[in-house]
């Protein structure tokens, strides 16, 4: 492959209310980089890109993409020539028609979430040191995305075989058949997750945190301030990914991961570590139950050329949460 994906880089979603979802985001230690009546620009403390959350005042709450950061701009040329070698239309997206971004390429993936590949978005001040600035669980940056897809397998494939990425970790379910993975292109544990269920929907995007007690600092700020009930799940321990974790539904119910704890993957003799679906350490390394909810809902996604909803295809395998009870 002629072009080299860097990292997650940023998702768009809609959301109905900019006020209520300023509130939460800021509770939660993001900055706010730029808003206006129908958009909000947010970041983690660590990044010096203009954002990695936009959020779009819209009538429904729902996933516009997930953007990708690639090295240069003729990377996104190799790109264009990649898919239509495939017979997959591409949308550009010029410059001047996103805030603070360069030209993208925004296509239909594998898996049919709409995913977008840029080289370029504005610089700002990195706030790593301002400490004064620091408040909520301190989100510092985004770490990945998890989909939920009809058929993991193939986009484990794809990705791994056509865009280069290597896989850290998967999960086998029925006939060793492959139910979640995780995949990277920078050196953590991943960039984007599948994980088999009725998609394509986006599941959630993982924020990074400097350590496990910002995570706990946020549950306490966001209790305090009344936003107990969209906790849904952890604080915990994941078996796969070693992440300590804490899943958020915001005003709108998409789902937010603060994410601390993973580990080291650039080494090129890695190898992939397997886990059984039905292995209780899997999911939770203590050994608690996740909620149904967390196995059931995520953002249903739109469809960059017809800016309409992905309808939705059931799962290839028939598991859609491990059958252990605690
Ligand atoms: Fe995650």
């Amino acid at each position: 492959m002629n072009f080299d994906i860097i990292r997650c880089g940023r998702a768009v979603l809609h959301v109905t209310d900019l006020d209520r979802s300023r509130a939460f985001y800021e509770a939660l230690g993001f900055i706010e980089t730029e808003s206006d009546e129908e958009n909000l620009f947010l970041r983690g403390l660590e990044e010096h890109n203009h954002h990695s959350l936009w959020l779009k005042k819209r009538s429904e709450p729902v996933t516009e993409v997930i953007s990708y950061k690639v090295r240069t701009d003729a990377d996104l040329d190799e790109l264009e020539s990649f898919y239509k070698k495939q017979g997959q239309d591409v949308k550009w997206m010029e410059v001047g028609s996103q805030k603070a971004l360069g030209r993208s390429l925004r296509v239909m993936d594998v898996a049919s979430m709409p995913v977008e590949y840029y080289a370029e978005m504005e610089t700002v001040e990195r706030l790593l040191q301002r400490y004064d600035l620091y408040k909520g669980a301190k989100v510092q940056r985004i770490d990945h995305f998890n989909c939920m897809v009809s058929n993991v397998e193939q986009a484990h494939n794809y990705y791994i075989d056509e865009l280069g990425f290597a896989c850290s970790e998967y999960t086998a379910g029925e006939e060793e058949k492959i139910w979640a993975a995780w995949l990277h292109r920078k050196p953590s544990v991943h960039d984007v997750a599948f994980m088999n269920g009725p998609g394509p929907r986006l599941h959630h995007v993982g924020f990074w945190l400097k350590d496990p007690m910002s995570l706990i600092d946020g549950c306490d700020v966001l209790a305090s301030m009344g936003y107990g009930p969209n906790i849904e799940r952890g604080p915990g321990r994941h078996g796969l990914s070693n992440a300590f974790f804490l899943y958020l539904r915001d005003p709108d119910g998409h789902r937010i991961e603060l994410y601390n704890g993973d580990y080291l993957t650039s080494d090129p003799d890695f190898k992939p570590i397997r886990w059984d679906l039905n292995d209780p350490m899997r999911q939770t390394f203590w050994g608690h139950e996740a909620p149904d909810s967390w196995f059931e809902e995520a953002s249903e996604v739109l469809d960059v050329h017809s800016g309409k909803k992905q309808s939705l295809e059931e799962p290839l395998l028939k598991k859609r949460k491990p059958n252990f009870v605690i």
